[in-house]
């Protein structure tokens, strides 16, 4: 079932005007709610979506100098989540948006390793606080958002950036989806690297069916019939003069790039059947060999992610 849900703190708000101060702003993932609807036991971000199974092969040896991580010792399985960002669940695949994939991997000592990441080149805004000031303005409405964007830089950018891009409706494995925030990589005497990376379609064979309801799950699995589908997980070093705790700064300009490994799917689930619905997509969950960078906006998704992790979890036991 679909609702509109308003808490009672967002309609306290909602009754004081636009704006909202620091302590009275509601909890990001409210303000999700308040925005997309709340789609009970599914995600309250990203709710549209499908798993899938896949191994993640090592690839480019010179990343060993830069980590010790088991990601890279040898092909490890792979549970995956591709998915639309926002919270539409019933929707028709007709319009471009932006996307998102999720990896769980367990290495060979038993170690889990997760990573999120999506298609946007850098985040739209510096900080937690601003993303929860901009949910918060979406949830009042179009001139609480011209209201912040007059405000933040970055988000600014971020709006010139994205009318630049296509707009075409291009299927999930057309997408390179980039990490976003920074992490490190630890080798065995301790140097930390900084990095992003990136997962970048392996392939130029695509078939593009016409667009329907579940068009991006039907055109993968088109596409996965015909040929394999992989991404290369480009690792990229971090310049001197790069920002690393700041996701709403791009690492522009040339710099040292790594095929560490490719992802290769080999197929397709509902997220029920892929056991994806009980996978908490956390970022924060990292194996040795990789450390977080000191990115606020990690920590903030750590909390937002449990949040609904929570949430749809326990709606889906009392429909049991
Ligand atoms: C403060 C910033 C952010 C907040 C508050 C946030 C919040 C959320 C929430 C609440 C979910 C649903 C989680 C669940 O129920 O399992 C979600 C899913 C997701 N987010 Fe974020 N997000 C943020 C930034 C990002 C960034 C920077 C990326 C990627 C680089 C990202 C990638 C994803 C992906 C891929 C999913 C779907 C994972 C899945 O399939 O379960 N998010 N996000």
């Amino acid at each position: 079932m679909i609702k509109k849900m308003i808490s009672l703190s967002a309609l306290l708000l909602l009754s004081q005007g636009p704006v909202a101060s620091a302590e009275e702003m509601p909890n990001v993932v409210d303000s999700f709610e308040n925005v997309f609807g709340v789609t009970e036991g599914k995600r309250r971000n990203h709710t549209k979506g499908f798993c899938f199974n896949a191994t993640l092969t090592p690839h480019d040896e010179s990343i060993k100098q830069f980590t010790n991580s088991q990601l890279f010792s040898e092909e490890l399985k792979v549970i995956g989540r591709l998915s639309h960002g926002g919270g539409s669940y019933l929707a028709a695949d007709n319009k471009p948006g932006k996307y998102g994939m999720g990896l769980s991997i367990t290495t060979p000592s038993d170690e889990l390793h997760i990573m999120a990441v999506n298609t946007l080149d850098f985040f739209p805004v510096a900080t937690p606080e601003a993303f929860a000031e901009l949910m918060y303005a979406k949830s009042q409405g179009a001139d609480a958002v011209n209201a912040f964007k007059k405000g933040n830089v970055e988000l600014q950018r971020f709006a010139a950036h994205m009318s630049k891009k296509e707009t075409n409706l291009t299927p999930y494995e057309g997408h390179t989806y980039n990490s976003v925030n920074s992490f490190y990589l630890v080798n065995d005497d301790g140097d930390k690297t900084a990095i992003r990376w990136a997962f970048v379609p392996s392939q130029n064979e695509s078939i593009v069916i016409e667009a329907g309801q579940d068009f991006f799950f039907e055109n993968m699995q088109h596409n996965l019939n015909d040929h394999d589908l992989v991404w290369d997980m480009v690792v990229t070093i971090a310049n001197a003069d790069d920002v690393i705790d700041n996701p709403a700064i791009a690492w522009e300009g040339k710099h040292k790039k790594i095929i560490a490994a490719k992802l290769n799917v080999l197929s397709l689930s509902t997220d029920e059947q892929g056991k994806c619905d009980r996978i908490n997509f956390d970022p924060l969950i990292l194996s040795s060999g990789f450390e977080p960078s000191a990115d606020p906006m990690l920590q903030a998704r750590r909390n937002a992610y449990a949040i609904s992790f929570v949430r749809r979890l326990s709606e889906k036991k009392k429909s049991e």
